[in-house]
């Protein structure tokens, strides 16, 4: 006990015993209580007033420090020997402390929930019976429904993913599967559970479709350029033997198979070109073209190239450039190369005695639209989204025999896309198709 909490004690003591002292110490000087029992009752009333005070202060002493101990850190609440207002200042104190400690723990959680919130990974808690307790926004969009509150089975129909959940929640192991989710437009999964002890258990997806698309592509482009490839070599192949053999003493033959290898050769380099010219621009992509480009004068250069091919359909190009037409920011060549593809494509795809319409457009102060229309059959809605794509082409046998790579729109596409530019397609079947580029001015 501290000498503050002794002097205190003592004064206690004697403010409850004053009283019963007073009594008796009147008693005591009137006569009617002699000296010997007086001071005995009097040492009796001092007695149990300390004791009475002692539990008193004991009490406010443990109290105090259930406070303090609640408090923890809060060295302002460290008194000796509390009294009642210090009492009641402390706990305030501790009410002020806990309701700081309330707000802050309330900040933590919202900011957790936003984090949760934010990722770009779908999240999904289960709970021990397999629940769904919660999941994140991008789980939502993942998966077009509302999860929370329904079973996982019935959310998500994965065997897979359901033995790992099982295996979390059962052994305590976290677990990574690969699944596949059936849908319109499969999507792969890499799927990592995470067990949370008595809270269930955590998964965490993460969308593998965009690389599988990668990869498959990939091998799709290999597959095709080998296809390609493959078709002129083996005929190129064939027409050697042939001279060789049979073929070796006849003139008229030799010339005839000679120009059929001619245009097989050339195939195969122009195959080759484009395939070059489509990883240049690729490689390029992200740096913005630095030069000027007068439309007026690509256009017309253009018309001029394929003057030969439009005069051999009885086709005409016809150039609409409004006087208000100025340089925009972009490559030539890759601009020539644009209008060359799809004007070519029109004159292919045409019918025989229409015009091929080029028109130049303002859709706003900041774009310019350069239209190429033709009257020709059209392309079927179905085909219009992978027109771009590497070697997708309508009708491959009519392409090849045209000399087409399949790579003509492909290689307009990423050229637009480096001029930060959009393509759109617009065709009916029998009437005709209108591709226009839209640039920055
Ligand atoms: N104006 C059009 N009218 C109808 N179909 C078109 C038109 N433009 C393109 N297509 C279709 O889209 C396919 C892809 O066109 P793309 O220019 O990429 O290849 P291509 O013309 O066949 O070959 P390349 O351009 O390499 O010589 C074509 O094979 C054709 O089926
Ligand atoms: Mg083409």
């Amino acid at each position: 006990m501290s000498e503050r909490q002794t002097v205190r004690l003592l004064l206690a003591a004697m403010a409850l015993a004053a009283p019963g002292l007073l009594v008796l110490g009147g008693l005591m000087l009137s006569g009617y209580l002699a000296p010997a029992p007086g001071f005995i009752a009097g040492a009796v009333l001092l007695v149990l007033g300390a004791i009475v005070a002692w539990r008193h202060l004991t009490g406010l002493t443990a109290l105090h420090r259930r406070i303090e101990s609640l408090a923890a850190h809060d060295e302002d609440l460290k008194i000796d020997a509390p009294t009642l207002p210090e009492l009641s200042l402390a706990l305030g104190r501790l009410v002020r402390h806990w309701q700081d400690r309330q707000r802050r723990l309330a900040e933590a959680s919202e900011a957790a929930n936003r984090i949760l919130e934010a990722l770009p990974e779908p999240l999904i808690v289960v709970d021990r019976e397999h629940q769904v307790v919660r999941t994140n926004h991008a789980a939502e969009e993942a998966f077009q429904t509302r999860l929370v509150g329904r079973e996982l089975a019935t959310g998500l129909r994965h065997p897979q993913l359901l033995n790992a959940v099982d295996s979390a929640l059962n052994e305590g192991q976290s677990l990574a599967a690969e699944i596949t989710m059936p849908g319109p437009m499969n999507r792969n999964y890499s799927a990592l559970v995470e067990p949370l002890g008595k809270q269930g258990a955590l998964i965490v997806l993460h969308d593998l479709t965009p690389v599988r698309m990668g990869e498959r592509m990939r091998a799709d482009f290999v597959a095709n350029v080998s296809h390609e490839l493959r078709t002129p070599l083996s005929s190129l192949l064939g027409f050697v033997e042939t001279l060789r053999g049979p073929a070796r003493d006849d003139k008229d033959a030799q010339d005839k198979f000679l120009t059929i290898m001619h245009e097989q050769a050339e195939r195969m380099s122009r195959l080759i070109e484009d395939l070059l010219s489509l990883s240049r621009i690729e490689m390029d992509e992200h740096t913005r073209p630095r030069g000027q480009v007068d439309l007026r004068h690509v256009l017309g250069n253009v018309k001029d190239m394929l003057s030969i091919k439009s005069a051999a359909r009885h086709m005409r190009v016809e150039l609409d450039i409004p006087d208000w037409v100025r340089p925009i920011p972009g490559d030539a060549d890759q601009l020539t190369q644009i209008f060359q593809n799809l004007i070519d494509n029109a004159l292919k795809y045409g019918r025989e005695n229409t015009a091929v319409e080029v028109s130049v457009t303002r859709p706003s102060e900041r774009e310019l639209t350069v239209t190429v229309t033709d009257h020709g059959e059209g392309i079927a809605p179905q085909h219009l989204p992978r027109l771009t794509e590497r070697f997708y082409r309508v009708d491959a046998a009519r392409s090849r025999q045209l000399g087409g790579t399949g790579l003509g729109l492909a290689i307009v596409k990423h050229i637009v896309n480096r001029h930060r530019g959009h393509l759109t397609v617009d065709s009916r079947l029998g009437e005709g198709s209108r591709f226009s580029v839209t640039l920055p001015a």
